[in-house]
């Protein structure tokens, strides 16, 4: 080539890189549209502050049943990240924050005060998670949700009953989150044996209540020299089961945990949002739709999610003989919330006014 047409290359080429190094959309990350539902509650608004600095959020939508929703949002609106952010509330406007969404994060309706259980919150979430799922299948069919409404154990089955009513159920995109059980597992056991708590590895299996929450301390990585006693195993376990009532008391009255949860929702949200933008190996907890312990059509376990959700739930791997016990001894009871949730979707309200619900309808098996 003689030394115009070289000119004539190097200017061209000049030009293409010019174009390629000009920030546009293809530069840009990924961004999806991401609703709160009880945005404006004590998990929903840390929870929205945080989504609003999430790198993958092009959009957020805060949704609450108070005109609050939209205070919560202009507030959050002023942080300078990517999110545009915008409030809505009351049912008229349901639909508006819902359409388009791509992740619908759901932490609407009342928490723990001392001396309850999850499942005394059943009488009152489970309509609220019914109603607001109801409004997911009608205006973003293929949004993933992530559920984080007490008691999970049953508020999951309930929003898969719907979803399945609605003709509109994907079990890979529906997700009770369980990540704050995990994190709990991080800490309780990095505090006790010494351990870096951002890099170990306790995988927490099971359901989110109670016996139902199972610590594998046996497949924690890295495992702590010495291992872990009976009394220290047993210890341990009974303090992550029982991290929720710990705060539950601490706060006497005034809610559960919020801010905690609020990071552990954040952390799982993103977690699904970098799966959905295509990045590997993404694994993570949830109870999801599952085939890992017959007779538990759901369970929380490992997942690896991906560009639709969940592409696959990890095994159990080996357990301890203790653990294998807590598996026994959680089932008739995970399995017990997991009908009554799923009784309650199919018929309605009629089966709050029974003492014994769980009993008295047999439910077929979910996921059959
Ligand atoms: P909160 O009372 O502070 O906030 C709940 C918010 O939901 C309120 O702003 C309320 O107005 C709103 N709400 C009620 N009904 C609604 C509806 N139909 N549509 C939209 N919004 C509605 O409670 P919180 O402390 O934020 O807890 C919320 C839920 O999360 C509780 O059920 C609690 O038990 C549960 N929780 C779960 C986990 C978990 O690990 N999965 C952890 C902590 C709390
Ligand atoms: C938790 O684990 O903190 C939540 O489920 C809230 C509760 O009621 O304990």
């Amino acid at each position: 080539m003689d030394s115009s047409a070289n000119r004539r290359v190097a200017t061209l080429a000049a030009h293409l890189g010019a174009i390629h190094r000009t920030p546009t959309a293809a530069h840009k990350p990924p961004g999806f549209t991401v609703a709160v539902l009880g945005a404006a509650g004590g998990i929903g608004q840390p929870l929205s502050l945080l989504l609003k600095r999430c790198p993958l959020v092009d959009e957020l939508r805060l949704y609450d049943v108070v005109p609050l929703a939209a205070g919560v949002a202009a507030d959050v609106s002023h942080v300078n990240s990517r999110a545009r952010t915008r409030g809505f509330h009351g049912p008229d406007q349901l639909p508006h924050a819902l359409s388009g969404c791509d992740l619908v994060v759901i932490p609407a309706g009342v928490p723990r005060k001392p001396g309850m259980t999850r499942d005394d919150l059943f009488k009152i979430n489970a309509g609220i998670v019914r109603d607001l799922v109801t409004n997911c299948a009608k205006h973003c069919p293929d949004a993933i949700l992530n559920v984080i409404s007490n008691p999970v154990n049953s508020t999951v089955p309930i929003a898969a009953e719907v979803l399945r009513a609605a003709g509109v159920y994907d079990p890979k995109k529906l997700m009770g989150v369980t990540h704050l059980d995990v994190m709990r597992a991080r800490t309780f056991v990095s505090d006790a044996k010494a351990l870096d708590p951002t890099s170990i590895d306790v995988p927490v299996v099971g359901g989110h209540a109670g016996i139902t929450i199972l610590p594998l301390l046996s497949q924690c990585k890295p495992f702590p020299k010495g291992g872990f006693s009976a009394g220290e195993c047993a210890a341990l376990t009974d303090r992550i089961q029982n991290g929720g009532t710990e705060v539950v008391e601490a706060k006497a009255g005034a809610g559960s945990a919020t801010l905690s949860m609020a990071a552990a929702a954040a952390e799982f949200a993103h977690a699904v949002l970098r799966g959905m933008a295509g990045e590997r190996n993404v694994v993570e907890h949830a109870f999801v739709e599952s085939t890992l312990v017959p007779g538990l059509p759901f369970f929380a376990s490992k997942v690896k999610l991906g560009r639709s959700g969940v592409e696959k739930v990890v095994g159990l791997g080996k357990l301890s003989d203790a653990e294998k016990k807590g598996l026994q001894a959680m089932k008739s009871e995970l399995g017990g919330s997991i009908r009554k949730g799923a009784d309650f979707a199919r018929a309605g309200t009629a089966v709050l006014t029974s003492p014994k619900p769980a009993a008295r309808l047999a439910a077929p098996a979910l996921g059959a």
